[in-house]
C-alpha cells in the first residue's frame, strides 16, 4: 500500500482528483468506482473544476457507486443517488445513464444485488475505485463482522455507522438501518484503489491499515492483499 501523506483536507482532495484525472486522460472510457460521504466531496469539487476547464471529459466515463441506503427512494435528498447527482453528476458532462448506484427502492433487494454484480461483471471492470473509511474500519458498508461477504449484498448498519451518519439527517432515528453495498470481492477486483482518510476520528482505522495484520474486525485491512492501493490521508488522520 502506497501512502500519500497530505497536510490537510484540501491537499487530499487535490491529490485524489489528480489521480482520477490522469486515469481519465489516459483512458477516456474509463470506469470509476465512486463513494459518497463527506470525505470525497472536495475531490468531486476539484473534478468539476477540471471538467469546466476542459482538462477532463466525462462523456465516455462510466461510474459504479459503492452503496445505497435501503430502502430509500432515489429522489430522497438523503439517498446516495441524490448525493452523487448533487455533488458530481449534475455539474459535469457525464451521461447519467452511464452512472450506476444500487437501487434503494428495488422491491427485491437480493435480485437488485445480483443484477448490480452482473452489471459490473459485464462491464470492462472498475479501473479506479474511490473509497472512504468508516471510524470502525468499514469500506462501502462492509461492516466489521466475523465474516465478510464478497458480492453486493443487503447489510444491517452497525450502531457506530448509524451514529456517524446521523449528522446528515435531522435525527439519528431517521438514519436507515440497512444498505445495499458492493462486497469486499467487488472492491478488490478494481484495478486500482484510492482510499481517502481525513481527520482525527479516522486515526485508529488508518493505523490498522498500516500495521501488518488482516482482520474482519476492520474490513479495510483486506485491502492489504490488493496490489495497487494508494492511501491518501492528512496529518490529522495519520498522527491522531
Ligand atoms: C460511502 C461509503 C462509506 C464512507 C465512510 C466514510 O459510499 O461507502 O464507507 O466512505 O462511511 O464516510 P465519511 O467520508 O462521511 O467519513
Amino acid at each position: 500500500m502506497e501512502l500519500i501523506l497530505c497536510k490537510n483536507y484540501d491537499e487530499i482532495s487535490e491529490r485524489g482528483a489528480n489521480i482520477i484525472a490522469r486515469a481519465m486522460i489516459d483512458k477516456p472510457d474509463c470506469i470509476l468506482g465512486l463513494a459518497t460521504g463527506s470525505t470525497p466531496v472536495g475531490m468531486y469539487k476539484r473534478l468539476i473544476e477540471m471538467n469546466r476547464a476542459s482538462w477532463i471529459d466525462f462523456s465516455r466515463t462510466t461510474t459504479f457507486n459503492l452503496d445505497e441506503y435501503y430502502p430509500i427512494s432515489p429522489e430522497n435528498s438523503q439517498s446516495y443517488r441524490y448525493f452523487m447527482n448533487e455533488n458530481l453528476f449534475n455539474h459535469v458532462n457525464i451521461d447519467k445513464k452511464n452512472t450506476y448506484v444500487p437501487n434503494g427502492s428495488a422491491a427485491d433487494a437480493e435480485a437488485e444485488c445480483k443484477a448490480y454484480d452482473a452489471m459490473i461483471e459485464n462491464s470492462r471492470g472498475i479501473d479506479i475505485q474511490v473509497l472512504g473509511i468508516g471510524i470502525n474500519g468499514h469500506i462501502g458498508f462492509n461492516e466489521p463482522d466475523e465474516n465478510l461477504i464478497t458480492g453486493t449484498h443487503l447489510t444491517a448498519l452497525t450502531e457506530s455507522t448509524i451514529e456517524a451518519n446521523a449528522r446528515f439527517f435531522d435525527s439519528k432515528d431517521e438514519v436507515p438501518r440497512h444498505a445495499l453495498t458492493m462486497g469486499i470481492g467487488s472492491i478488490m477486483r478494481a484495478r486500482k484503489i484510492i482510499l481517502l482518510a481525513s481527520g482525527k476520528n479516522k486515526h485508529d482505522a488508518v493505523m490498522k491499515l498500516l500495521d501488518g495484520k488482516l482482520t474482519t474486525a476492520c474490513p479495510a485491512t483486506m485491502l492489504k492483499l490488493h496490489p495497487d492501493v494508494i492511501l491518501i490521508c492528512d496529518e490529522a488522520a495519520y498522527n491522531g
